[in-house]
């Protein structure tokens, strides 16, 4: 198992590039088993969750091939729908498959994914919106096993789903009668997922709001379509929030700026200078840091998939600051090891407060998912001395090449095998 060295502290200079988007990269490669066809999908990135979304598309029938960031998907000889256990365990996003698969087959096996390091994640939403479209659903032996034909529908969700918004989406690519969505997620990575669906003949109305008009197409083969994923808002996110920690002066390029308004909002509001280009953003800080609060919503609000990278931020502000998840009430568990790294943070429920210090120090620390790699990261960074980071196979899931890019910036981080 790997593990980083990172020494700290250090500042941040120079610029990054972003890589394409893994939450808008994962449903995309799936909305290739909707209709058979030869798809050539760019900027996706190298990650493991897209190997292993490549690994489960495979073992359902797929070509495909990978050459560094552009994936050619043949989904023409599918003919196994089906997503086991083995996968689905190590990446919730493989539950994906369903809409597509329910789609194209009128029948798909998909194992339960089961609980996450941060609670329960429930898929309630997806299976009440499959049935609502006409499917049966059994669960049998840790798998969800949905048939039938689907139908037009209106769907409310009781509040916004990526995930369960996507899956119904895709659920819709062959399906000629009208499907409503209300409730469905704004999230960039939905807009995207969206905009690939149109190219394969889908008409979706409502793109980017909560209300989605959907009517799919039943096409017997899907030709020339080449898409090129958006870059990830919550990489860029990462490196300015790592900035604004470790003080310095970076360029982030080829990032979609819109989509990263509030976030770069709470980091001027934090003290950083920042300024926008056409797809580039600079941002300066001194590490003289202003406690922010913040609390998570969905798109356009601050994103949860920020929020322990904003909980190190706020460990060395000036002052008191609080953060409120209100979309996973228990994604906390980076906050156990920052203290480790001498961080003054209490919970009440939902909420972290933090009482800003001077600075951290380093220490033997454990990644325990994605964000809260990435969030241990930036206040190693940070902090003074050496921090062993164990676990970042999680890290790996999620960022593309990082220590690499931390390195081109200054960072002094080493990859180790254990
Ligand atoms: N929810 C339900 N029932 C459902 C589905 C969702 O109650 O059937 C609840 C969840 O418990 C949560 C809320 O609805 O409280 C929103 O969850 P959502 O379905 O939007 O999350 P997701 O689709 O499982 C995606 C991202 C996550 C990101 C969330 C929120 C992917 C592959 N995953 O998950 O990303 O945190 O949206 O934005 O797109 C990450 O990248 O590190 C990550 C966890």
């Amino acid at each position: 198992m790997d593990k980083f060295l990172i020494k700290g502290p250090t500042k941040l200079n120079g610029q990054v590039d972003i890589s394409g988007s893994k939450n808008a990269a994962l449903p995309i490669m799936t909305a290739c088993l909707g209709k058979p066809g030869v798809y050539l999908l760019k900027n996706v990135p190298n990650l493991r969750d897209t190997r292993t979304m490549a690994k489960l598309l495979e073992i359902i029938g797929c070509k495909v091939k990978s050459q560094s960031n552009t994936i050619l998907i043949d989904s023409t000889e599918c003919d196994n729908p089906q997503a086991p256990y083995e996968l689905v365990k190590t990446m919730r996003a493989s539950f994906y498959v369903l809409g597509p698969l329910l789609s194209r087959f009128a029948y798909a096996k998909v194992s339960l994914p089961g609980g996450c390091a941060w609670g329960p994640r429930p898929i309630d939403y997806h299976m009440k919106a499959f049935e609502a479209l006409g499917a049966e659903i059994n669960l049998d032996s840790g798998y969800i096993e949905t048939t039938g034909k689907l139908k037009g529908t209106k769907i409310v969700f009781p509040k916004p789903s990526v995930g369960a918004t996507g899956n119904v989406l895709m659920a819709c690519m062959n399906l000629e009668e009208d499907v409503f969505i209300h409730n469905a997620s704004c999230e960039p990575e939905i807009v995207d997922l969206c905009n690939f669906l149109i190219q394969t003949g889908v008409s979706i109305n409502g793109i980017g709001t909560d209300k989605l008009h959907v009517k799919g197409v039943k096409a017997s083969h899907v030709q020339d379509i080449d898409y090129t994923i958006i870059p990830d808002r919550i990489e860029a996110g990462t490196f300015m929030i790592a900035c604004a920690m470790c003080g310095g002066d970076i360029t982030i390029n080829n990032v979609n700026v819109n989509h990263l308004d509030i976030v770069i909002d709470k980091l001027i509001q934090s003290g950083c200078d920042i300024s926008i280009g056409e797809n580039q953003i600079k941002i300066k800080s001194n590490q003289n840091i202003n406690p922010v609060d913040i609390i998570t919503d969905v798109y356009p609000g601050y994103p949860t998939d920020l929020q322990a990278q904003w909980i190190a931020l706020m460990s060395t502000a000036n002052g008191r600051s609080h953060v409120t998840d209100t979309i996973y009430n228990d994604r906390f568990t980076h906050v156990a090891e920052l203290l480790r790294l001498g961080a003054n943070i209490s919970m009440d429920s939902n909420i972290a407060i933090i009482n800003g210090i001077d600075s951290l120090k380093g220490a033997q620390v454990m990644s325990t998912d994605i964000r809260a790699s990435a969030s241990l990261i930036i206040a190693a960074m940070s902090a003074s001395g050496e921090t062993n980071l164990s676990r970042i196979y999680h890290i790996d899931r999620g960022y593309e090449q990082i220590e690499n890019k931390l390195t081109l910036l200054g960072a002094n981080i080493v990859r180790q095998s254990e």
